[in-house]
């Protein structure tokens, strides 16, 4: 672990909205899928860095509910992308130790693409070195939306009561349900906003807002985020002693 990382204030979970990939490429004058290639690039480099930084849950934003929107070349390009990501990396993640859950929704990804994530979700599940969580079609309202179906559902067949709908009980039904909440939550490429990510899970998270672009984001420049973390006042609402 580097000096400066102290493993008391370290962030047990954090989750990177991986944005700028699109300003990265036309920067260099390319196509925006060139950026995507990139970006993905950067991924192993951060994910391997965080067992020597004492973080032991990562969860990166890959697609939104939303992204859908952008063109048909480029979202054909993405899915391509994160199935060939997923056939390259697979034995390489398994063998780092890497246990890799995937958040969103299923249903509009194609077959080809849901067999490789049941697939790696099967392979690394009993692994612990770090936990990296993958949002695919993943939006924070649809996320709430679907739990709460889904809590309905249990009320109507008699399994559950009205009584029993509190947060701890809706937690339970968000694709998160087996994670800690986010420490702190990065986004990259200079945008202040969290474009409907962890919605509910960020409501105590820290959070850091860097100007490089996703593709540029080092190992060196994620531990100066994790330092700066260090040194925040975190006081979930009470007044500290
Ligand atoms: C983030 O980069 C990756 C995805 C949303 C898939 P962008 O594609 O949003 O890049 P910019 O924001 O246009 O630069
Ligand atoms: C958020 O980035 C989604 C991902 C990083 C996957 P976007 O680039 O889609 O967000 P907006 O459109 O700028 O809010
Ligand atoms: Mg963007």
């Amino acid at each position: 672990m580097p000096k400066d990382i102290d493993p008391k204030t370290t962030p047990h979970h954090v989750a990177i909205i991986m944005d700028g990939n699109g300003r990265w490429a036309q920067q260099r004058g390319r196509p925006r899928l060139f950026g995507h290639h990139a970006g993905a690039r950067r991924v192993r480099e951060i994910v391997e860095a965080c067992p020597d930084l004492g973080v032991k849950y990562l969860t990166i934003f890959a697609f939104s509910t939303e992204n859908w929107k952008r063109t048909q070349t480029e979202v054909a390009g993405l899915m391509t992308l994160f199935r060939k990501y997923l056939e390259r990396e697979a034995k390489d993640l398994f063998e780092a130790g890497v246990c890799v859950r995937f958040i969103g929704d299923r249903v509009r990804l194609d077959d080809k693409l849901v067999s490789l994530m049941d697939e790696l979700e099967l392979l690394t599940a009993d692994n612990d070195r770090v936990h990296l969580t993958v949002a695919l079609n993943y939006g924070g309202r649809d996320e709430v939306t679907r739990a709460a179906k889904r809590l309905a559902y249990e009320i109507e067949q008699g399994r559950l009561t009205h009584d029993d709908v509190d947060a701890e009980t809706l937690s339970k039904f968000l694709d998160t349900h087996v994670l800690p909440d986010p420490d702190l939550v990065i986004r990259t490429s200079g945008e202040a906003r969290i474009s409907n990510f962890l919605l509910w899970q960020s409501a105590y998270a820290e959070y850091e807002f860097v100007n490089t672009l996703w593709p540029d984001f080092t190992r060196d420049e994620f531990a100066k985020v994790l330092v700066n973390f260090g040194g925040r006042a975190r006081r979930f609402g009470a007044v500290p002693a």
